[in-house]
């Protein structure tokens, strides 16, 4: 966590930093509606599009008695007219106490938490970090293994530019994971994130099948979409965007406890048939969303979780 409260990137949070605002966002499951920010404002500025983490941010600040502000399409905002990133921030900081922004530029969130004199939360930023996914990742891989230590996860699909798994990667480090990496050579673990696991001791084991056989050692199976937008060649997207599809037949050997993650939005990646087996957890998983990133907005405002647990107030 930045030392004005913005979450920029995964991999600044210590363990217990995580587990604690797993443990906030427990309480905020049990209990959502509250009046904890009464009369604060929030900005959510989306560069991107989004469904699911625009929409849970803003739910969980007016849950929280919070007021929002902001935007879901630039072509609205004066940044149109030439207005630049920084600028816009300024602006936005005048009239909100934290701004969440999704940008199509790598280090965007990181340039803006050092321009803010108010606390920035990345809701996404290029191909590079998705840290309010991964929290709720992790709650969602917490709340299903009933532990976060020595789990294998298969991360399936685009590992070169979804930015979901780069996230998980890096906050897994705590944790003694064994990584399984699958993936259409073209879109592989980029060297990068391998040498990253090198050095921080991380397991990781790489995988071109993708079977039941395969799927069998899995605890958690993270499947990603092929993401069409950061190609810059439209053809070689259609050559992998099917690669990895996976179907009800090939859950035969899985584990019990194994769930099924995705970040949503899934393309082409799961069958429909799979969404009442009961290894599939992705819209439970969306659904986490809404808890963790109150326990984000919260934290980044200054409010503790013993404020958090020792809270009576009920939003009507
Ligand atoms: N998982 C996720 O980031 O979804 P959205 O793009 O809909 O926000």
């Amino acid at each position: 966590m930045d030392a004005n409260h913005s979450l920029v990137t995964i991999a600044d949070l210590t363990r217990q930093q995580i587990e604690y605002l797993l443990d906030m966002a427990s309480q905020f499951e049990q209990r959502p509606n509250r009046l904890l920010l009464q009369g604060r404002v929030v900005a959510t500025l989306f560069f991107e599009p989004s469904t699911r983490t625009r929409l849970s941010f803003e739910t969980a600040a007016s849950r929280l008695g919070a007021r929002v502000i902001g935007f879901a399409d630039p072509k609205v905002t004066s940044g149109t007219k030439g207005e630049t990133l920084k600028d816009t921030i300024m602006m936005v900081a005048n009239y909100a106490d934290i701004i969440v922004m999704r940008h199509h530029l790598e280090g965007a969130a990181r340039y803006a938490s050092e321009v803010a004199p108010v606390p920035i939360i990345n809701a996404g930023d290029g191909a590079n970090q998705h840290p309010s996914q991964t929290m709720l990742d992790l709650y969602t891989i917490r709340q299903t293994q009933g532990r976060l230590d020595n789990l294998d996860i298969f991360l399936v699909g685009d590992l070169k530019y979804g930015r979901t798994v780069h996230s998980l990667l890096q906050a897994m480090r705590h944790f003694s994971p064994t990584f399984h990496f699958i993936a259409p050579v073209e879109l592989a673990m980029p060297d990068s994130y391998k040498r990253y696991c090198q050095r921080e001791g991380i397991k990781y084991v790489e995988h071109e099948d993708f079977d039941a056989d395969v799927i069998a050692g899995a605890d958690i199976l993270y499947m990603t979409r092929v993401q069409r937008e950061r190609f810059s060649d439209l053809m070689e997207y259609q050559r992998v965007k099917d690669r990895y599809l996976l179907k009800a037949d090939m859950l035969c050997k899985a584990r019990d406890n194994m769930r099924i993650l995705h970040p949503l939005p899934r393309v082409n990646e799961i069958d429909f048939a799979i969404d009442d087996d009961p290894h599939a957890y992705y819209f439970q998983q969306a659904r986490n969303g809404l808890f963790v990133r109150q326990a984000l907005i919260c934290n980044a405002l200054g409010v503790t979780l013993d404020d958090v647990c020792n809270d009576a107030s009920i939003l009507n």
